[in-house]
Parts: structure tokens; C-alpha cells; sequence
């Protein structure tokens, strides 16, 4: 059942010290739970969404036990690659740690050796309380999370709970953490949530563009060598009738050349926020040295990581909705459960794919190789492009080999996009730092179509068909009917 966007919601924590931790009641496993809390003082106990300001007054902090002195005896690839003094293993702030993308980095980069902490305001939770959406795949909280990984590994990883468009909360984050780089998953990234009304717009563009702008002033202020690697999206560069290059393309005009940035032409707000974010990057770059490395990353699909798979309280989650969920996990699940394949319009448009396991070995070498100051280094972070009606062809094979009979449909496409078009992006930068990347194959569409035929009780399935037209936002507050 859908919610009503358009009302208030507000969570109140207690006032005492120590945030509330649930009882691990999906872990066989007893897990240590301690934690300390500590709060910035700017902070205030208060989350709260409202229409307009959806998670402005969001700033609580929490960490867990610091790992400095536990980590100090761990050696690894997180260690500083051309340090002299002895090996100290790098420290990575995840920025957006609770999503999909940054649980499965956080856990990479701590196995890995990394000291992490977890910046999050854990809004991402909220958007589907907001909207009656769930993961496909149950997913615990961020403490039971951390608390499980510390349990299984020994390696601790700290937690910030706080909006990073909150200065205070942030500036207090840094000095505590004291990051070498930063990962910034942290932002709204649905397309469509960006085009439901004005008012998701405008939220989409405040969180994301001052977010990361308060991000890069932290960093210029508090650790002016720490490396940013910024999670992009090729849906930046748009579908352009030539080859699409990595960040820069050399122009010839007029008799003069010169190499500048690649246009951008983004196709919703959501996208429009993050071409923002890559010129407010790439101006501090400029003008004050800043390392960063944007990660123009395609469409992600795929569960499991080596280590959200090592238990059932790591799982990550599995958006299959018309709102979060992307191209391939969405085709699986409408597969499991018997629904036809919703292809919108034509079905030629065309995107850079990458297996989830292929998203947190590039964050990692991103970080392993670090941008020089005042280097904006651009990647395209995909490593095959599919058109739709080839997903759905892939889809419908795997499915049949599981005795599943999976029909297609084309759907009046809600959004503005081409659905025939010219397509090539290169994407060589981090395959010659060493990407080894896991190609879609026959086996992972099986194991994708066995974790939604596994959960397929928990599928809803009035959440699968698209409810946002690009055409027809407005100023008005908007319910999103299923
Ligand atoms: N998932 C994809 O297919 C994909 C594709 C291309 C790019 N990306 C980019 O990768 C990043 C991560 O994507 P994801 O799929 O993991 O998204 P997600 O929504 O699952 O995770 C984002 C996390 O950031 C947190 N967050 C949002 N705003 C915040 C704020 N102001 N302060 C603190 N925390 C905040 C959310 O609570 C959430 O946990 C995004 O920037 C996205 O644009 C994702």
C-alpha cells in the first residue's frame, strides 16, 4: 500500500546518551553490541520529516568503539602504498555506508585492511517508509550490521549518524575520524524520486549538491590531503550521437584545441544534481588543490559481495520498485514472481552496466591510486552496456532454464529519454589500474533469479510498475499511487 507522500512523519530517539539497539533476532550468532555515542554540539536528538525539509533537522551522532588501537596491528592493502614511516592503514570515510552501494564498500574496505567509519543520516530508510517501499532482500539495522561484521572479523567500524548538509555535524565527523579519503555515496539517487513533485526535486538537489559541496569545504578545511572519490553517474553525459569519452574530449574549433570537460546533458533532476557536483568539484580542484577522483558510474546490479555474503544480518538491499529499483535486479524480480518484464517504450536505450562486486574493487582502487592535488580525475565506472530489450532477452533465457516462463511488455515510457540511439562510452581508466571485472553471466542471472525466487513472498507487487511520468510534474505535493 502506498503512503501518502504528502503527509508528515517524525521519529523521535530518547534523550539519553546511547542510541537504541535492537536485539539481534535474525542472528543465530551472539554478537558483541558495544557501542558508545557521541554526540557534536550542534546535535540534536530530533529526526523529522517534513514536506518541505525532509531531513534538515536530522543531526544525530553516534560512533562505535573506536578502532584505532584494535586496526593498529592489522597489516594490508589499506596500508599507505609509498609511506616511509611504518605501515598505518588508510582511513575511509563511507559517506552513505547504509546504502546499497556503501554497505557492500564499507565491508570491502574493512576486510580489506582499511580503518572505515560510516557516515550516514539513514534517510534512504526512511524514503521507503515515506513511499511503503522494502527492500526485496530483509535488511538489518546499521548498529545489528556493524555489530555482526565486528563479531565475524574482529574489525571494527565506526558510525556517524548525521545529514551531511549539516556543517556542524559534518566538521565534528572529520575531526573525530580524521579521514585519508572519503567515499561519498551519500545522496539521493533516483531519477524518479527526483520527478515525483517540486518538492522531492528540490530536495534532491539541496541534499546532493550541498551536501557534497560541505563535503569538499571539510575537506579543505579540516584534511586538505585527504583524496575524495565522488560517486557519479554516466547519466550524466546523456545519450550523445558520438562516442562518450572518460570525463574530458579534445575539440578542435575555429583552428584552436583544447581538452575540456565532456558535455553534460543530463536527463532529470536527480542527474542534474550530480552534474552540479562534478563542476563544484572540479572548480575547488582548481582553486584549492583538492585530490578527487568522480566515479561516473553505470547502472549497478547484483547482491552479494564476498563479505555481505559471510551472514544473513551483512545482506544488503535489493530495491526492485519502480521508484529505487534498477534495470536488471527489477527484470529479475517481475521474472521470479511472474510478471512481465516492463520494458518502457522501444527498448533500445542503451546504459553501462557493473556487478556490485565490480562497484566497491573500483572504489578501492580509486583510493589505492589517489588523484594528485588539484587533479579532477574522471572514470567511467561500468564495465559492459546492454539496451534494454537485451536485458530483458538475457532475463527471459535465464529464466526458462529455471522453469520460469517470463513474458515481456512494453510500458508507455514515463520518462524523456531516446529509446533508439547511438551508444559507446569508453571505460579503460580502471581496467589499467586493475580492475578485473565479473561479466554478466549465465550463472548470475541464476543466482539473482534464486534470491527473488527466494524472497518472492516478500515482493509486492503493485510496487513494480512505474507510477512517475517525467511529463507530468508539478508544483503539487504528490501521492504515489500503486
Ligand atoms: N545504485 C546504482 O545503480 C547507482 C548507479 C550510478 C550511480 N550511483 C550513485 O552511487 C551512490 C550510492 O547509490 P546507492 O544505490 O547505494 O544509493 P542508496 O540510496 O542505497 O544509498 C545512499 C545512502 O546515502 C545516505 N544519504 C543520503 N543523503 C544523505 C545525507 N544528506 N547525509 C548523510 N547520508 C545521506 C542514505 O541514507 C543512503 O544510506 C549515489 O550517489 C548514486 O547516485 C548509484
Amino acid at each position: 500500500m502506498a503512503q501518502l507522500l504528502s503527509s508528515s512523519c517524525s521519529l523521535t530517539i530518547s534523550s539519553g546518551n546511547k542510541p537504541y539497539f535492537k536485539p539481534f533476532d535474525q542472528c543465530s550468532t551472539a554478537f558483541s553490541t558495544h557501542f558508545a555515542c557521541r554526540t557534536t554540539p550542534s546535535s540534536f536528538r530530533k529526526i523529522s520529516l517534513r514536506e518541505e525539509k525532509p531531513h534538515r533537522s536530522f543531526s544525530v551522532c553516534a560512533t562505535a568503539v573506536s578502532s584505532r588501537q584494535e586496526a593498529s596491528s592489522q597489516t594490508s592493502s589499506g596500508s599507505h602504498p609509498s609511506s616511509s614511516e611504518p605501515s598505518k592503514p588508510q582511513r575511509v570515510m563511507v559517506i552513505g555506508g547504509d546504502g546499497y552501494c556503501g554497505w557492500a564498500t564499507a565491508l570491502h574496505l574493512s576486510n580489506k585492511g582499511y580503518e572505515v567509519a560510516i557516515v550516514d543520516n539513514l534517510i534512504r530508510r526512511l524514503f521507503d517508509n515515506q513511499l511503503g517501499l522494502d527492500s526485496l532482500t530483509p535488511i538489518s539495522s546499521i548498529h545489528n550490521r556493524i555489530s555482526c561484521w565486528k563479531s565475524l572479523t574482529g574489525k571494527s567500524i565506526e558510525l556517524y549518524i548525521g545529514d551531511i548538509c549539516d556543517f556542524g555535524f559534518l566538521s565534528e565527523s572529520f575531526k573525530s575520524f580524521e579521514p585519508d579519503a572519503v567515499v561519498h555515496f551519500g545522496e539521493q539517487r533516483s531519477a524518479p524520486y527526483s520527478m515525483i513533485d517540486r518538492s522531492r526535486a528540490v530536495f534532491t538537489q539541496q541534499n546532493n549538491v550541498i551536501g557534497t559541496l560541505n563535503v569538499l569545504f571539510a575537506i579543505k578545511e579540516f584534511r586538505e590531503e585527504c583524496h575524495l572519490v565522488k560517486l557519479g553517474t554516466m547519466g550524466e553525459y546523456g545519450t550523445p550521437n558520438i562516442d562518450i569519452e572518460e570525463g574530458y574530449i579534445t575539440i578542435t574549433h575555429n583552428g584552436r584545441t583544447d581538452t575540456l570537460p565532456y558535455p553534460k546533458q543530463a536527463s532529470s533532476f536527480y542527474h542534474l544534481s550530480k552534474v552540479h557536483d562534478s563542476h563544484n568539484i572540479a572548480f575547488t580542484c582548481k582553486a584549492w588543490g583538492i585530490r578527487a577522483t568522480d566515479l561516473n558510474q553505470g547502472v549497478v546490479y547484483g547482491v552479494m559481495t564476498d563479505e555481505t555474503a559471510m551472514h544473513e544480518v551483512l545482506c544488503n538491499r535489493f530495491d526492485y520498485d519502480g521508484v529505487f529499483g534498477t534495470a536488471l535486479n527489477r527484470f529479475c524480480v517481475q521474472g521470479a514472481v511472474g510478471h512481465p518484464l516492463t520494458v518502457y517504450g522501444k527498448g533500445g536505450q542503451t546504459r553501462g552496466y557493473l556487478d556490485i562486486r565490480d562497484t566497491v574493487q573500483c572504489v578501492e582502487l580509486a583510493i589505492a591510486n589517489p588523484a594528485k592535488p588539484g587533479e579532477f580525475r574522471v572514470f567511467n565506472q561500468f564495465t559492459e552496456q546492454f539496451s534494454v530489450n537485451e536485458l530483458a532477452a538475457l532475463v527471459t533465457k535465464a529464466g526458462e532454464k529455471l522453469g520460469l516462463n517470463v513474458q515481456t511488455k512494453s510500458v508507455p515510457n514515463p520518462r524523456v529519454e531516446a529509446e533508439e540511439h547511438y551508444y559507446n562510452a569508453k571505460h579503460t581508466k580502471l581496467v589499467e589500474l586493475g580492475l578485473k571485472p565479473h561479466i554478466l553471466s549465465d550463472s548470475l542471472l541464476d543466482s539473482l533469479l534464486n534470491i527473488a525466487i527466494k524472497y518472492k513472498d516478500r515482493v509486492d507487487t503493485k510496487q513494480i510498475m512505474p507510477t512517475v511520468s517525467w511529463r507530468k510534474i508539478g508544483v503539487k505535493t504528490k501521492t504515489v499511487t500503486a
